[in-house]
């Protein structure tokens, strides 16, 4: 099928190969030309494993290709809109805007028959304005709302090997017409048995925000645990394995730590607020308020256990930060913990250095005043401290008895309990981490 992707970013262009790797034939359309011209090279403008190869072997194949002009979107009887909905400035709100100029963009190309399909995360609402809008506009076309749950570091594979499917379709004919294109689009996913729920627009908008809202809650729940751990002397990383063999529990995002950063979680949930707030049941979410607020305390805690560990003092202390995105596998830095807390311990005196296998040149760019190396052992070379914010593969492979050898004071911090606490005790280093006893 003929397909066009709007939005190339994280979601759109893995969401464009993954569907030319399906057999359909795609453009992908973005505004961004430096964007466009990297993915034609089969360069993604990102780091995400798997996406380079993809990008070559569908690009050679002739059925994918990028452009930056809409007019090539033309043709295409599904057109997928991926473009991003950041928070807005100095609000919790989601800024809608790139969801609306992708959406007029398509109506001067679409022609009646086609199905325009939202995959970005909206205010519950937003489908049904669209709808009308395509519908008005272009009578006999179409619109489907089907969410996306891709986590970045296996957004291919999970693109290619979705959970479930998602349809938010309008009620009667157009809507039956919108399932069985969606069903054309994702024949192969849905011969694998992949389940499928059709429901309504806001049923679907809901279901991502819902999903993510759940995800920050579990986290945020065992970063709470995690406090009381500290107060009480017991360990978090055993009560999650203990509490997580109940099957209706799951061990799953149950890693206490610095808590959730990136592109969706915090920026989806304040936006959840933000809608439920105009829809006048602000009351059923404000506990994402608490949610919210448990995770930015993590942070603070951080710098204050560095403080705690050098002695009571960072002025002038060498502080050696690894990991700058916002999860390992990415090079994405929006919201992240790590820098966040990097941050925050060189404006309180502390001379950091900071270094990821991926994500130093968009640290640089977003921190300029921070120095970075391009090593772990680079940045640790006479430090007071180790912090270990993102769990990176490499970083878990750190033989703590060579790297041992670089630092001036053997203390680690363990960030997202990567490392192995016998080990890294074993070899002298005093062990800290949130949530967890010090012996
Ligand atoms: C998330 C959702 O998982 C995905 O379904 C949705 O489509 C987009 O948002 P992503 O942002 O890629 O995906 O990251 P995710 O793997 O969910 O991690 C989010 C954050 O939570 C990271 O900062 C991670 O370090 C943190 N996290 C995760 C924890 O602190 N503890 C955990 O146990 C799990």
């Amino acid at each position: 099928m003929k397909i066009s992707v709007v939005g190339c970013g994280y979601l759109g262009a893995v969401h464009a190969a993954s569907m030319a790797e399906l057999g359909h034939d795609v453009i992908g359309v973005d505004v961004d030309e430096r964007k466009v011209a990297a993915l034609n090279e089969a360069r993604a403008p990102f780091f995400e494993p798997g996406l380079d190869a993809l990008l070559e072997r569908t690009l050679r194949s002739g059925r994918l290709r990028f452009s930056s002009d809409m007019a090539d979107a033309a043709g295409a009887r599904v057109h997928f809109v991926c473009v991003g909905t950041p928070q807005k400035r100095g609000e919790y709100a989601a800024d809608l805007r790139y969801v609306e100029a992708a959406t007029e963009g398509l109506l001067a190309i679409l022609a009646p028959g086609d199905l325009v399909v939202g995959k970005s995360t909206v205010p519950v609402g937003t489908a049904s304005r669209l709808a009308e809008m395509v519908e008005q506009k272009v009578p006999g076309a179409m619109l489907a709302w089907n969410p996306e749950f891709l986590r970045e570091g296996f957004a291919v594979q999970d693109t290619l090997h979705p959970d479930r499917l998602v349809y938010g379709i309008a009620p009667g004919e157009p809507g039956q017409r919108a399932q069985e294109l969606l069903d054309e689009v994702y024949a192969t996913i849905l011969e694998a048995e992949t389940p499928k729920v059709v429901t309504d627009y806001a049923t679907a908008e809901m279901v991502k925000t819902a999903a993510n809202s759940f995800l920050a809650t579990k986290i945020s729940f065992i970063n709470a645990m995690a406090e009381l751990c500290e107060a009480t002397g017991a360990d978090v990383k055993q009560l999650a394995d203990a509490i997580g063999h109940d099957d209706r529990i799951g061990r799953k995002f149950l890693n206490a730590g610095l808590g959730f950063g990136g592109g969706c979680l915090p920026k989806d949930i304040r936006a959840f607020m933000a809608r439920a707030g105009e829809l006048g049941a602000d009351q059923a979410l404000t506990f994402l308020r608490e949610v919210d607020n448990i995770n930015m305390r993590r942070r603070i805690r951080m710098v204050e256990l560095a403080r705690e560990v050098c002695d009571g003092s960072l002025l002038g202390k060498r502080v050696a930060i690894l990991g700058a995105a916002f999860k390992p596998d990415s090079d994405d830095i929006r919201d992240s913990p790590a820098l966040n807390v990097a941050a925050q311990l060189q404006l309180q005196g502390a001379v950091v250095r900071v270094t990821d296998p991926a994500a130093v040149e968009n640290s640089r760019r977003a921190w300029p005043d921070l120095d970075y190396a391009a090593t772990a052992e680079e940045a640790a070379e006479r430090a007071d401290a180790v912090l270990v914010l993102t769990e990176w593969q490499q970083y878990k492979d750190l033989d703590p008895v060579a790297f041992g050898r670089i630092v001036a004071k053997k203390r680690v911090l363990d960030g997202r309990q990567a490392l192995s606490r016998e080990a890294w005790t074993a070899a002298g280093w005093s062990y800290r981490a949130l949530g967890r006893r010090t012996d």
